[in-house]
């Protein structure tokens, strides 16, 4: 393994702490090894270590949702999530979404229903949107909005956020069904994680 394949993560140093513990996750489609103390969130992995920084810490107590990720295709919020306990796992965050330059379609949609203002919110807002469409729960606007609670808009673009996903959701729907183009790229099947 490459030096630059390994990763240490020990919160604000680059120094190894005597006790931390080499996992492995695939992040984005690349495996890595990462070293990890055991109190490291996957959150601070990311950003601190990974220089992924699309996830973002808002309030770092599970309450915003600005943190979440995918893991093994299922929504969590990462600053609740130790990275130790996640060896082995596959992580997908809004840096890894998109396909090259081709925006995810929950990317596009945010954009044309103009669904956000600051964006500060918006990584974690995208990445729990393609997991509640993963999980196939949501058939109503009503049901998007309950199922997308624990992410918060402090600039109230919700009704915006909804149109979008609602958006990608239909077309989901219907490719499912057989009535799409063919063109959709949207992973269907899996459930909830247990940390949302
Ligand atoms: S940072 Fe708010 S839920 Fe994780
Ligand atoms: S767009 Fe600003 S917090 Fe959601």
């Amino acid at each position: 393994m490459s030096a630059s394949e390994r990763t240490v993560a020990t919160e604000g140093t680059t120094a190894a702490p005597a006790t931390s513990h080499t996992i492995t996750l695939t992040i984005n489609g690349a495996k890595k090894q990462v070293e990890v103390a055991p109190w490291t969130t996957l959150l601070d992995l990311l950003r601190e270590s990974l220089h992924l920084t699309g996830a973002k810490k808002g309030c770092d107590h599970g309450q915003c949702g600005a943190c979440t990720v995918l893991v093994d295709g299922k929504r969590v919020n990462s600053c609740l999530t130790l990275a130790i306990v996640k060896d082995g796992a596959e992580v997908t965050t809004i840096e890894g979404l998109s396909a090259g330059d081709a925006l995810h379609p929950l990317q596009q949609a945010f954009i044309d229903h103009d669904a956000f203002q600051c964006g500060y919110c918006t990584p974690g807002q995208i990445c729990s949107a393609e997991g509640l469409i993963r999980e196939k729960r949501a058939k109503t606007a009503d049901d998007v909005r309950e199922l997308m609670s624990g992410n918060l808009c402090r600039c109230g673009a919700y009704s915006n956020i909804v149109a979008a996903i609602e958006e990608v959701m239909g077309a989901c729907t219907r490719e499912r069904d057989g009535r799409g183009n063919g063109q959709g790229r949207h992973a269907v099947g899996g459930g909830r994680g247990e940390e949302r």
